[in-house]
């Protein structure tokens, strides 16, 4: 058997040039903080966009760009402005990623986005080709990329190949609205596993099919010419050593040692004892549901005004695709919200939220994650969602209290979390005040539970199970025939 050949749009660093220098920063989203741990424990060659465009490239860079990128086992796929415009900011961000969010308003049918996302899908796939030989293992991420697995397999029939969505797949009457419905869905079917983060998910999936195209679909089975199609769920896990390890180190640093992220945690929790820190750290996007959970702090406040002072909400909110206008209104409905409230509230003594806007390296996730006494996710949707795994992981003691949107992939494996419906602010205040006086037991005890699935069902097992399947469906595949 051949190597992997891993492929996203996203690579595990984003390279930038600044005074003919090139830089190679971390990628910021779960695929990528997923992947990257998979990627680094073994032999495989990654392949996607390096973040920058043609026309940011001068030209002879190009091997550094590609030495650079080659450091990081990754390879690169081209991409000139209009690409990225028409495929990145275009279907795969104004058509998809809110269709398969459920953000029905916000998707946008535009011909041409769709027309510059088949182009780029085949650019992917003639670097996967150009990349790899026959008996090596395909395994292509997310929707940026769901027409490669067929344009691979019309040039390589025999090749094994596998598909990963890292969002939610939408029920069959979402996804039906979608004028491409039947080329995304034939695209798909090119691969012989698909996974899916949810059982719901791959439920949608296998309705559309049926529903759709009418292929004959038996248990998560579908039959297609002479090939069985397997479809399964496989909710990534995370690197739990990893959170874990980073936590233990952090929690023995020296005074000197300390960031100055976490001199000011102190300091805060040193001046105020009895005050708690709520967290949320999320890309900023509608799917997260910040504006909501802003307004619904405040409620929380309106409702128990003996809180004022008692919680600090710390938002850490990462600019993400700022180029579409959804994002951009966000942005400012966001800044505006924080201004008012913290304008209303505030004390001499204290600001309610503490609100960064910008991207941190992993030790700060790390200062922030051990210093929250409280996580509050509530994504409105979801795929996954890994910042609450994270959470979970650092707390070495056991002590804090993760409450989560029941929207989220995650909650389906974290029962032990407070779940709550992000739309229902009732709930939510009743929630953040039970999180606030939750005794240390009960908290040590639902984490005890957390943190043993997280460890035992982490991001390596996760890859695991779905290369094997992909393999036994290989196997079965060729018996098929
Ligand atoms: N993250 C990061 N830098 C930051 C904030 C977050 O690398 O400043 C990481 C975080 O640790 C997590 C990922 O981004 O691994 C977010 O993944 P998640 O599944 O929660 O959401 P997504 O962004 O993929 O929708
Ligand atoms: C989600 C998607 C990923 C994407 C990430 C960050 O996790 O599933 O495919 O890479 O968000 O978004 P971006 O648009 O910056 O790649």
């Amino acid at each position: 058997m051949g190597k992997t050949i891993i492929i996203s749009n996203r690579l595990p660093v984003q390279l930038q040039i600044s005074n003919g220098t090139i830089n190679a920063i971390p990628s910021v989203g779960g695929l990528a903080t997923g992947m990257k741990s998979v990627h680094s424990g073994g032999e495989s060659l990654w392949i996607g966009w390096s973040g920058l465009t043609d026309e940011d490239t001068p030209e002879e860079l190009e091997d550094d760009i590609d030495k650079a990128l080659k450091e990081h086992g990754c390879a690169k796929v081209k991409l000139n402005s209009d690409e990225i415009d028409g495929f990145y900011y275009g279907f795969s961000n104004r058509t998809i990623w809110p269709l398969f969010h459920y953000f029905l308003k916000y998707s946008e049918f535009e011909l041409n986005y769709w027309d510059t996302y088949k182009k780029v899908n085949q650019k992917f796939a003639d670097a996967i080709i150009e990349n790899s030989d026959e008996d090596d293992t395909i395994w292509i991420h997310d929707y940026q990329l769901m027409l490669v697995p067929q344009m691979v397999r019309e040039k390589r029939p025999d090749t094994t190949i596998g598909f990963f969505l890292h969002i939610p797949f939408p029920s069959f009457e979402i996804f039906r609205t979608l004028p491409w419905r039947d080329e995304i869905l034939e695209g798909l079917l090119g691969s012989d596993l698909i996974g899916f983060h949810t059982y719901d998910y791959e439920r949608h999936f296998l309705s559309s099919v049926r529903r759709l195209i009418g292929l004959d679909v038996s248990f998560n089975e579908i039959y297609l010419d002479n090939r069985v199609i397997k479809v399964d769920s496989f909710p990534m896990g995370i690197d739990y050593k990893k959170f874990r390890d980073a936590a233990i180190s952090h929690e023995s640093k020296s005074q000197d040692e300390r960031s100055d992220l976490q001199v000011r945690l102190d300091n805060h929790k040193a001046s105020a004892p009895d005050t708690k820190l709520i967290l949320s750290i999320d890309r900023l996007d509608y799917s997260k549901g910040i504006a909501k959970r802003i307004n619904a702090f405040e409620y929380f406040l309106q409702k128990y005004p003996e809180y004022k002072e008692k919680v600090r909400l710390i938002i850490l909110a990462v600019p993400s695709r700022s180029n579409v206008p959804q994002y951009q209104l966000l942005k400012r409905e966001v800044d505006e919200l924080v201004g008012r409230i913290n304008g209303e509230l505030s004390t001499i003594n204290w600001t309610p939220i503490w609100y960064f806007y910008r991207s941190l390296p992993f030790e700060s996730l790390i200062d922030l994650y051990t210093s929250s006494d409280i996580a509050w996710l509530t994504p409105l949707r979801d795929g996954m969602n890994l910042v609450a795994k994270e959470y979970i992981a650092t707390r070495t003691d056991k002590s804090g209290v993760l409450i989560l949107s029941e929207m989220a992939g995650s909650a389906y494996e974290m029962n032990e979390a407070l779940l709550i419906n992000p739309n229902n602010f009732e709930q939510q205040a009743d929630t953040l005040k039970r999180a606030f006086n939750m005794p240390l037991e009960e908290q040590v005890s639902r984490n005890t539970f957390l943190q043993k699935r997280l460890e035992r069902y982490n991001v390596e097992v996760w890859a695991n199970e779905f290369m094997n399947a992909l393999k036994e469906n290989r196997d079965l595949g060729q018996a098929f025939i």
